[in-house]
């Protein structure tokens, strides 16, 4: 199988985002474009989605992944707070850091390697770019992404207890960005640059 990947530019990526969230009944809060470029805008960041054809032919988009830097000097307090929970756990001094922020795959999409696809592309890029280590949080009871980041050979590198309920404990993995990792990918693909 070969997936469809295509990149975008930040005003156009966020439309995108915020489309496809609307599918991800799971989630009460879905981004808006809005929100996804006041995040974005500024720093450096990379917005995936694979396409896949319906029956019909048409060819609609059915994963995202969408990381941007972190950095020791955040001032946005969300990211402040990431950095501060994280400073401890992943060695930021002379490295640079990408943090994978949203991402999932539409439910009758899931299980077909679209999220290692896109995960695959987004290890390329940040060799490009000279990241070191990339960087994502999730839940205990998020066991779908859990399970998944397994087998995209995550590490886990902080566990934050919820001391009312464990499923909403967080959990903070991290792999490091070798040329090694490379050789271990799988996925073919084709990968499309949307420019505006
Ligand atoms: C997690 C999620 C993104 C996986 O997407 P996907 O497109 O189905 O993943 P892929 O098919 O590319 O699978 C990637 C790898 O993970 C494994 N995997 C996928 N779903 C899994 C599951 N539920 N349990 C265990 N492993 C799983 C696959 O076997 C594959 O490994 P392999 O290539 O070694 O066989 C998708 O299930 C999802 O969107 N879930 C909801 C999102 C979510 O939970 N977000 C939490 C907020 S962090």
């Amino acid at each position: 199988m070969e997936y469809h990947i295509h990149q975008y530019e930040l005003e156009q990526g966020a439309l995108e985002i915020q489309y496809i969230e609307e599918f991800f009944g799971e989630f009460p809060r879905k981004k808006t474009a809005t929100e996804i470029v006041r995040r974005l805008e500024g720093r450096a960041h990379l917005i995936l989605l694979a396409h896949a054809a319906l029956t019909d032919g048409t060819v609609v988009p059915v994963s995202f992944k969408v990381g941007h830097e972190i950095k020791t000097s955040e001032t946005e307090p969300k990211l402040a707070d990431l950095v501060v929970r994280l400073r401890d756990h992943v060695q930021f001094d002379g490295r640079r850091i990408l943090y994978t922020w949203i991402g999932g795959t539409r439910r009758d999409w899931r299980g077909q390697g679209h999220f290692r696809a896109l995960t695959e592309q987004q290890e390329l890029w940040a060799i490009e770019q000279g990241f070191d280590e990339i960087v994502v949080k999730t839940k205990n009871k998020f066991y779908e992404m859990r399970g998944t980041l397994d087998h995209l050979h995550f590490e886990v590198v902080k566990y934050e207890r919820n001391a009312a309920d464990n499923a909403e404990s967080k959990v903070y993995l991290s792999k490091k960005i070798l040329p090694e990792i490379v050789r271990r990918h799988r996925s073919a693909k084709t990968v499309v640059q949307v420019t505006a």
